[in-house]
């Protein structure tokens, strides 16, 4: 989802695409061999193992693309003295904190799930193997894929009433902010680490629900209910409340969630009204 995103905002850049056919980043030669073919400038990791509730049952596998892949690409950005630019999760932390509290870049990382542990390890294969890096840590994303906006969408349109989680606080993220993001810490060269990016604003699933339904004018009532009524293999964190002061202060621009979607919306529902 995110790397289509990204390949549209840098359409204009001299970009070379891959995909797993093309490039196995589990695969150490194969990435070496690539990227001292391409010398590319920045390399930016767009790859993952993101089945949160399948990978409780397909740790090693896990573990291979979110953990192996960036030390892969780490030792090989390093050696060619490229810039990774990875992508990192809400999930490293417990979301144990206090609601009224949001999590800062170098809080305690206590990863409840095996999705969450893994991409954790893949953010320390970083800092050990390389020294030009963006570990960008992003949550709740939508965009051009499977994701919660739309799956809300065809429910509200099929259904008179929506159970939704209440109780698990974040901020939505539309890919294509991630990716605008992504093309402005290039332009600007920010100092090198980790940075949390999500779209400013922080909601529920229940209330992100309500503002989907109100944006796209669609009447289905929408009932809070808890995690505990709502058991996934993978357990939520209840706060991925992300600080996102650290990159504002480099004077990047991010949009609120709630406009962010609303520009979503605009496209998903105009694509829609064509087919
Ligand atoms: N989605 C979210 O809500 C969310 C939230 C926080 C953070 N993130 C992070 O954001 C990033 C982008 O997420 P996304 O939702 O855009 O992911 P996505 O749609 O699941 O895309 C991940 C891509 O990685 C590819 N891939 C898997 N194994 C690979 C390998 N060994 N070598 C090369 N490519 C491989 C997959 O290919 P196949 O499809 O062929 O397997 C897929 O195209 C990830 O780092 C993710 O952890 C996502």
């Amino acid at each position: 989802m995110l790397a289509k995103a990204v390949c549209n905002e840098l359409k204009n850049e001299e970009l070379i695409l891959t995909d797993i056919l093309e490039l196995d980043i589990t695969n150490i030669g194969a990435v070496r061999s690539f990227i001292h073919l391409n010398k590319p400038e920045y390399i930016i990791n767009c790859a993952a193992y993101t089945a949160v509730d399948k990978a409780e049952k397909e740790f090693e596998l896990a573990r291979k693309v979110n953990a192996l892949g960036p030390k892969n690409l780490a030792i090989v950005a390093n050696e060619e003295s490229s810039t990774l630019i990875h992508i990192s999760t809400d999930y490293v932390f417990s979301g144990e904190k206090p609601i009224n509290e949001d999590y800062t870049e170098m809080e305690e990382k206590l990863p409840g799930t095996v999705y969450g542990i893994t991409k954790l390890e893949g953010e320390q294969a970083i800092l050990d193997n390389c020294f030009k890096y963006y570990i960008f840590r992003t949550a709740w994303l939508y965009g051009d894929g499977n994701n919660f906006v739309r799956t809300m969408l065809g429910l509200g349109k099929e259904k008179e009433e929506v159970n939704v989680v209440a109780d698990q606080h974040g901020s939505p993220t539309y890919a294509v902010d991630l990716a605008k993001i992504i093309h402005q810490v290039i332009e600007k060269e920010i100092l090198y680490g980790i940075y949390h990016t999500t779209n400013i604003g922080y909601t529920t699933w229940y209330d992100f629900t309500k503002k989907i339904f109100e944006i796209a004018k669609i009447n289905c009532k929408v009932n809070p209910v808890t995690s505990e009524e709502f058991i996934r293999p993978a357990k939520r964190p209840k706060n991925s409340k992300l600080s996102k002061d650290k990159i504002l202060k480099t004077g990047i621009d991010i949009p609120m969630y709630e406009e962010a979607v609303e520009r979503y919306l605009k496209k998903e529902l105009k694509l829609n009204s064509i087919h």
